[in-house]
């Protein structure tokens, strides 16, 4: 009797973690579609995610009227008549601490488009889980997550700084992972995307198998991109060289190439730095990364640049292109062509709302086969930060992608992913909503703002290794890359 209860409560605990296991839904949709898909996880923690079930969970917020409408089968609520960014549509839910939370939904505004983000109020807190530009007539899909540090009841709830628009929200989901589950999917996908299986068949000089032959593996080159930012003092020592060559496959060089670097004075350029570390890297078989080709960036200008405006202006910029593009031409891993384009517009105030277009444009021209990226910060790093997150960095590559110059552009995303603490679901979401795009994506500068034992731990629950280089004013930046055929089940496409 005894025997056969424990037996019984075996068999139970076993089937009860059998069917835990969820796998992580890669997914995310660019695209905005008549019918939302179902809700991620079948809505995971929420009730009632598909709004099948009309009033169900959800209750008003704020002081928006909620209303539960139906159009073509498609059940769905609607948060309108708002007065402030708030007033929408909520649910309950009970957050835990060390849960990483994947977050999804489906927003629709009733005119023109608007930011909409999903917000988790908790303790007096307002924990941002994601954004998308909501559009009318038809649906789009919002995927984020977070982390909590306390557990605790939490209220769910969708905000717009548009108060004149309506939200509508379908599908939405939240799927807890614990930590070993989290990893459990990179193993996982380590597993499907980094290994192969190899036959290796041993012969003589006659072609005959060698029976017990044994063979020895040895790695002498890492077989995907992994780098880090140098500057012009690796040129004098030789023992840096050899630590350098040894480990990385990508470099960048932190200023060497930047336009203050080139040109400190007026038309007199000079490469000599730029083309000497280049010269070292090839000759070693590092890749390096051009970064970059201007930075949109007020503080970081020429004092004879500020000083140029209208025609003059232009010419200088045109002939910086045409310098430091076609010097390098065909030479580089990638252009970061506008450093920081989303958060600063510099040449935008100089010369006029399509600067950047045409500054994209005219390294097109010059090189029409090196890949020009973006590269900004705060899209994986900061949730908050509305104006790098993934749906404005998709509203950029959108507008250049148009650019046909010598064939069509291509181009890529550089995340520079100056983390302190990383969100790690949120990334995640970030990166397969980028993803989705099927452009390449590489983090560019990595470093994590904590103790070095505590980065040493980020570092390896965020990347399950994939670092690489990179840029800007810091030292010592770690460059991870993710290149897109390392994200699962992504597909190349690029429809918007
Ligand atoms: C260019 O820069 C290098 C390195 O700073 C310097 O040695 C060289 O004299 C410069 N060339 C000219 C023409 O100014
Ligand atoms: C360039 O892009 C257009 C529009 O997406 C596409 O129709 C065309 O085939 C592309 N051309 C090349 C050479 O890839």
């Amino acid at each position: 009797m005894k025997r056969l209860l424990l037996l019984a409560l075996c068999s139970l605990s076993l089937s009860r973690s059998e069917s835990k296991f969820v796998p992580y839904d890669y997914s995310a949709t660019i695209e905005c579609l008549a019918k939302p898909f179902k809700p991620q996880y079948n809505g995971g923690i929420i009730v009632n995610p598909d709004l099948r079930n009309g009033p169900q969970a959800w209750s008003q917020f704020g002081n928006a009227k909620v209303e539960f409408r139906e159009i073509g089968g498609d059940k769905f609520v609607v948060a309108r008549e708002r007065k402030q960014p708030f007033d929408s549509v909520s649910q309950k839910v009970y957050l835990e601490k060390g849960l990483l939370y994947t977050f999804s939904a489906w927003l629709q505004v009733n005119k023109g488009n608007a930011p909409v983000k999903a917000v988790f109020k908790k303790n007096g807190e307002y924990k941002h889980a994601g954004s998308v530009i909501a559009e009318s007539k038809c649906w789009s899909m919002l995927k984020g997550g977070l982390t909590v540090d306390e557990s605790g009841p939490a209220e769910l709830y969708f905000e717009s700084d548009d108060t004149t628009v309506e939200i509508w929200v379908d599908s939405v989901s939240l799927q807890p992972f614990t930590e070993k589950e989290w990893n459990t999917h990179h193993e996982l996908s380590i597993q499907k995307e980094r290994k192969r299986t190899v036959r290796i068949r041993a012969v003589n000089s006659k072609g005959e198998p060698i029976p017990k032959a044994t063979i020895t593996v040895e790695q002498r080159k890492l077989g995907f991109p992994f780098g880090c930012e140098v500057e012009k003092n690796i040129l004098e020592s030789q023992a840096y060289q050899n630590w350098f060559t040894q480990r990385f496959t990508v470099t960048t060089f932190a200023n060497e190439m930047k336009w203050y670097s080139t040109e400190v004075v007026r038309g007199k350029e000079n490469y000599s730095i730029a083309d000497a570390m280049l010269s070292f890297f090839k000759k070693h078989g590092v890749a390096v990364r051009g970064h970059n080709v201007v930075w949109n960036d007020d503080k970081y200008q020429l004092q004879w640049l500020n000083s140029l405006s209208g025609r003059e202006f232009y010419n200088a910029v045109k002939q910086r292109i045409f310098s430091v593009v076609s010097r390098y031409k065909g030479q580089l891993a990638g252009w970061d062509v506008v450093n920081e384009n989303l958060h600063f517009s510099y040449f935008e105030k100089k010369m006029g709302p399509k600067a950047s277009y045409n500054i994209y444009k005219m390294a097109q021209a010059f090189d029409p086969t090196t890949t020009k990226f973006l590269n900004e910060y705060n899209t994986l790093e900061e949730p908050r930060d509305s104006d790098s997150c993934p749906a404005r960095y998709l509203k950029k590559l959108r507008e250049l992608k148009s650019i046909r110059v010598r064939g069509n552009i291509s181009l890529g995303i550089g995340l520079e992913s100056h983390f302190k603490t990383p969100n790690l679901p949120y990334m995640r979401s970030a990166l397969d909503t980028l993803g989705a795009t099927g452009l390449p994506i590489w983090l560019t500068e990595v470093d994590v703002e904590a103790p070095p034992n505590v980065q040493a731990q980020v570092f390896r629950a965020g990347s399950k290794g994939r670092p690489r280089t990179s840029s800007s004013e810091r030292n010592g930046d770690v460059e991870w890359l993710f290149s897109n055929r390392l994200l699962p089940n992504v597909p190349h496409r690029w429809k918007l």
